[in-house]
């Protein structure tokens, strides 16, 4: 059977208190977005619609990158009502659709793959949980056998309905057209005049259709509404990446100072060093270090080299074998070739540094003019001494010494010296005769 998928994320997510909407709120490096459109991706959903607000543009744009469709629902008029705006696009699909709140990035796909198992036993499977404190979900009643009886919003339950710990996480799963059949009957008839999702598994027992319910971690489908269950998300995520690199044989001093990307890809036997963070899109090959309070994105570390204490790769940083980028030192779109060092206090952008290469404390490559960007080349075997100036575009070709404090604007060729220093000069006692002028003169105004 084929599997759809609907995200609910029309909400304006006013605790947010934020200009960006709700599901575009990131953690691990990824939008609440991407990570529940992942886990659906997971169990196995290969169309994904994510129902938005008119102003979420940036959420259709988000899905179209990642290859989902959108729609807009121009009123907030319920969960029930958003996910019947997914019709129209769907009216083509025939299979199962799992409907899914866009705020709940800690779900996984092995929880949605169980809705779906249990939907496929019954017609319909909703997903449910007992949170520490059940007050403003729907709560779950349940009939004798198990199924679902129905589903009370916290507004609209009575003392008795309110004192049920089993609460709605917000996952419908059914067959696509039925599903819409239903969701055309909804009214909003209850306390918020909304159209409920909630009232779907009701109109379903119209005809026959019980509802499993599928009780899963409160953890997974725990809610993200305001910055602070945002950090909640955050933390749990990170717990759940960080654990996954431990078994994975990644070494970790601290690695509860350790920050992880959604996508962070750290191979058995690389080591990381404390207060180390990884943004979207790094990959560190067994037998790299990366050493503490270096900062990362976007950039590969090859296979025995290695990174910090107090580096910074920039995306397009390509570290090959042996390397070593030590403190002070950021490389942005560079590829730095194997063996080759920057070891203190250097900027490498937009620079191909040769095998072997050494570059010198305090050297930048001066790679922008205010409009574009321009690169540098330094040959393999290549020295660059300190405190250098490379104004791109400049080549050094292989084997050639820089001398320290030179500003280089043009070509080096291979195995040369340049120097573009002053040239020192002495005058033999003249720190002497100084000081002698300068204490007298001292003398005469004490007096
Ligand atoms: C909903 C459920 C409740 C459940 C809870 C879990 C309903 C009626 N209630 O309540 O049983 O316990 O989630 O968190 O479904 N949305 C739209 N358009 C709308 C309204 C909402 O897209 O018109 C989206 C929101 O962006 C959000 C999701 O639907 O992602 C849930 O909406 P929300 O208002 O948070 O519902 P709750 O009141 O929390
Ligand atoms: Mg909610």
């Amino acid at each position: 059977m084929k599997r759809a998928g609907v995200i609910l994320a029309a909400g304006i997510g006013k605790r947010m208190k934020s200009g960006r909407p709700k599901v575009m709120h990131a953690i691990a490096g990824r939008p609440l977005l991407g990570h529940v459109m992942a886990a659906m991706q997971e169990a196995g959903v290969e169309r994904i619609v994510v129902v938005r607000s008119p102003g979420g543009e940036s959420v259709a744009a988000y899905a179209a990158e990642a290859g989902a469709e959108s729609v807009v629902q121009s009123e907030q008029l319920g969960t029930g009502h958003a996910a019947a705006c997914a019709g129209p696009v769907l009216s083509d699909f025939h299979g199962t659709l799992l409907i899914n709140n866009g705020d709940m990035p800690l779900v996984t796909g092995k929880t949605l793959q169980r809705a779906f198992a249990a939907a496929e036993g019954t017609g319909l499977a909703i997903v449910a949980f007992r949170p520490p404190d059940p007050r403003g979900y729907g709560r779950v009643l349940c009939n004798a056998e198990g199924f679902l009886d129905r589903i009370v919003e916290d507004k609209d339950a009575s003392d008795m309905e309110r004192s049920v710990t089993l609460c709605n996480a917000g996952t419908v799963v059914a067959d696509a057209q039925h599903f819409f059949r239903w969701a055309a009957q909804l009214d909003n008839k209850n306390a918020q005049v909304e159209f409920y999702l909630t009232d779907v598994p009701a109109i379903a027992r119209r005809e026959g259709i019980r509802s499993a319910v599928v009780e899963v971690d409160a953890v997974e489908v725990q809610g993200v509404n305001d910055r602070a269950e945002l950090a909640q998300a955050e933390a749990e995520m990170q717990k759940r990446l960080r654990t996954r690199a431990l078994h994975g044989g990644v070494g970790m001093l601290a690695p509860d100072t350790v920050f992880l990307s959604f996508d962070t890809e750290l191979e058995p036997d690389s080591q990381i060093g404390p207060y180390v963070v990884f943004g979207p899109g790094v990959e560190v090959w067994s037998g790299a270090e990366i050493r503490a309070f270096s900062y990362l994105e976007g950039c590969t570390v090859e296979r025995g080299a290695i990174v910090g204490p107090y580096a910074r790769l920039r995306p397009g940083a390509k570290i090959e074998e042996d390397v070593h980028i030590g403190n002070f030192v950021e490389v942005k779109n560079s590829r730095i070739a194997k063996g080759a060092k920057a070891n203190h206090l250097t900027y490498l952008g937009d620079a191909d540094v040769g095998a072997g290469a050494n570059v010198g404390a305090g050297t930048i490559t001066c790679n922008y003019d205010g409009f574009d960007k321009y690169r540098t080349e330094i040959g393999a075997g290549a020295f660059i001494g300190s405190n250098v100036a490379l104004v791109a575009p400049v080549t050094i070709e292989d084997g050639a010494y820089v001398g320290a404090g030179s500003v280089v604007t043009e070509r080096v060729p291979k195995n040369a010296l340049a120097v573009t220093r002053a040239k020192q000069t002495e005058k033999p006692g003249w720190a002497e005769t100084f000081r002698s002028r300068k204490r007298a003169e001292k003398a005469k105004k004490g007096k």
